[in-house]
């Protein structure tokens, strides 16, 4: 079977091996597709606050289908089509996960879909609903919002009730932004211009900004919160921002800190939990997750560097 290696930092290459056998517990899987996500491209190159031992397969999440269950696992079959956060080894034509990572795949969703789902509607649905309480009616800044995260937010807050302001440095990701639900947009070029279209948007600010993207956005997008307001800090794509307090304190506004990865990692009956719900969102149509770009694995470092340069729209499934 073929998987990718990374043998040396920032060195991806396809090689051909044996497919593994799962042990108690585990599940192999035939992967249907393999979603990226910017944290894939940290890790390939050591840049990320978890450095796995050389070599490694990255490849955090993946769908597909049952082809062996392990000693002691209840409650899969062969052919069962699943979807897994499995932390290394998705980038591959086979997977062996921890059977208890492992969740169904509603018949909604195709395999590049469910691949690309769990990562980045957790997030949003984490931040928006778990840390921040956003409430129908409230309005939202989606920043980075024509892909990854950015994207789900929209989707998410839109199914919470809100209304999203979008904003995203191409016309293309505008696009997909609106068409993902979100009732306007903004170029995140100016800073100024995005803060003054979120003052105008939410009345004089709004409710909450959902920030994946960091860099000179931040400081300056936190002046369009509104009384109450809430900014959620996700992640840093341009850069880890200065925040100055003296605007947390005016307006009584709050600085939300998420790590959903981590908290995910130590509660695995919480993340299920929130997977779940996520999930039935979707079976009862409150969201339709965004299909991504697929693409073959084999070009894994293309599609890497595409989304460290910003030219991916949405998202990117690897199909082996
Ligand atoms: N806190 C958590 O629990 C959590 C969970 C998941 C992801 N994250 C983090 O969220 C961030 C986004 O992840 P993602 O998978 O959504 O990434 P993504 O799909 O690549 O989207 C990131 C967006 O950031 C913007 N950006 C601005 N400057 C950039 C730069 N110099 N390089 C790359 N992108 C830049 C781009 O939008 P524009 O072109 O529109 O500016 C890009 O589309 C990452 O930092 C990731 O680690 C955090």
């Amino acid at each position: 079977m073929v998987r990718v290696v990374v043998a040396e930092l920032g060195k991806l290459t396809l090689v051909e091996d044996e497919a593994l056998e799962p042990g108690p517990g585990q599940l192999a899987v035939a992967v249907g597709a393999a979603g990226v996500n910017y944290v894939d491209g940290l890790l390939v190159e050591g840049r990320y606050q978890i450095k796995p031992p050389l070599p490694f397969t990255p490849g955090s999440e993946i769908a597909g289908t049952v082809s062996a269950v392990g000693p002691g696992v209840t409650g899969f079959a062969p052919g069962d089509r699943v979807l897994a956060m499995c932390g290394f080894g998705g980038f591959a034509a086979h997977a062996v996960i921890n059977a208890d990572s492992a969740v169904r795949v509603p018949d909604a969703l195709d395999f590049p879909r469910a691949a690309t789902f769990t990562q980045s509607y957790c997030t949003a649905l984490f931040a928006l609903r778990e840390r921040v309480g956003l409430r129908a009616g409230e309005s939202v800044l989606s920043l980075g919002a024509g892909s990854g995260v950015g994207l789900a937010a929209v989707q998410v807050a839109k199914a919470l009730g809100a209304r999203v302001l979008a904003a995203a440095s191409s016309p293309e990701k505008r696009a997909a932004s609106l068409a993902a639900g979100a009732s306007e947009v903004v170029d995140s070029a100016d800073p100024e211009a995005v803060k003054k279209a979120a003052r105008a948007f939410g009345d004089g600010g709004v409710d909450v900004v959902f920030d994946p993207v960091g860099g000179e956005l931040a400081p300056v997008v936190l002046r369009a919160l509104r009384e109450f307001g809430r900014y959620t800090v996700i992640g840093f794509t341009a850069g880890i921002p200065a925040v100055p307090l003296n605007q947390v304190l005016l307006r009584n506004r709050s600085v939300v800190g998420v790590d959903w990865g981590l908290w995910a990692l130590t509660g695995p009956d919480r993340q299920r939990a929130l997977l779940e719900d996520a999930l039935t969102m979707v079976a009862d149509g409150r969201l339709d997750p965004v299909a991504p770009q697929v693409r073959p694995l084999a070009d894994v470092a293309e599609v890497i560097a595409d989304l460290q340069a910003r030219r991916v729209v949405g998202k990117v499934a690897l199909v082996p």
